[in-house]
């Protein structure tokens, strides 16, 4: 399966999903990555890791049109947003539909939606006294957050805990779940039962 990444930043659940790929574990091919964000890490690791990078913010009708091209040039079949903090334009949901799949540092649909990222979803899960979070990949449609969940992992939260400790147990899940996530698709194991994803071995 030819995979695109999406990072806006660190890329650590990119990293995560390469390495998979490299050890065998997941047959795909991740084809392009593209950022946002020109200072993104995650591009650096693509160069160094012979991965075809751009740094493209869709702002215009030919920055779209660039962006479609390298979708289409690579073949595409899914794309992964690895910590990629912008709202994918409709144009590419509808091209893409069921193809998009984002990471969460949260239980959806609780800490999603505007403003639900990065540290902020773990300052307001501390603060809420909720007693566990975790990790939610699911499909990407218009709204932030707000597509099919298919598949979620809990972690405790703690008494003692500062949001950086929250952040740190979540993204040890996340580093398991996304690559899980991404092999059980490229082996054709989500199936869809009552108009909801499942992946059957989870
Ligand atoms: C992760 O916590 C992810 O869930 C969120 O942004 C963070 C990105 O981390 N969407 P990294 O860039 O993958 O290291």
């Amino acid at each position: 399966m030819n995979i695109a990444v999406f990072a806006s930043g660190r890329g650590s659940n990119f990293e995560a999903v390469f390495s998979k790929i490299q050890a065998g574990e997941i047959r795909a091919k991740i084809k392009c990555l593209i950022s946002n964000n020109p200072e993104a890490l995650a591009l650096e690791f693509a160069k160094k890791n012979g991965i075809s990078a751009f740094a493209i913010d869709i702002k215009s009708v030919a920055s779209m049109e660039q962006f479609l091209k390298i979708l289409e040039d690579n073949e595409i079949q899914l794309i992964v947003l690895a910590g990629y903090m912008r709202l994918i334009p409709n144009e590419v949901v509808e091209r893409y539909f069921n193809k998009i799949i984002n990471i969460h540092p949260a239980l959806l649909p609780a800490f999603g939606g505007k403003g639900c990222y990065g540290m902020n979803v773990h300052k307001k899960v501390i603060k809420s006294g909720v007693k566990f979070t975790g990790a939610t990949v699911h499909f990407v449609n218009n709204n932030y957050d707000e597509g099919q969940i298919i598949a979620q992992e809990t972690v405790p939260v703690f008494q003692e805990d500062t949001p950086e400790d929250v952040a740190k147990r979540v993204l040890k899940v996340e580093h398991k779940l996304l690559p899980q996530v991404v092999k059980q698709i490229c082996e054709n194991q989500l199936v869809w039962e009552n108009n909801k994803p499942w992946i059957k071995t989870l």
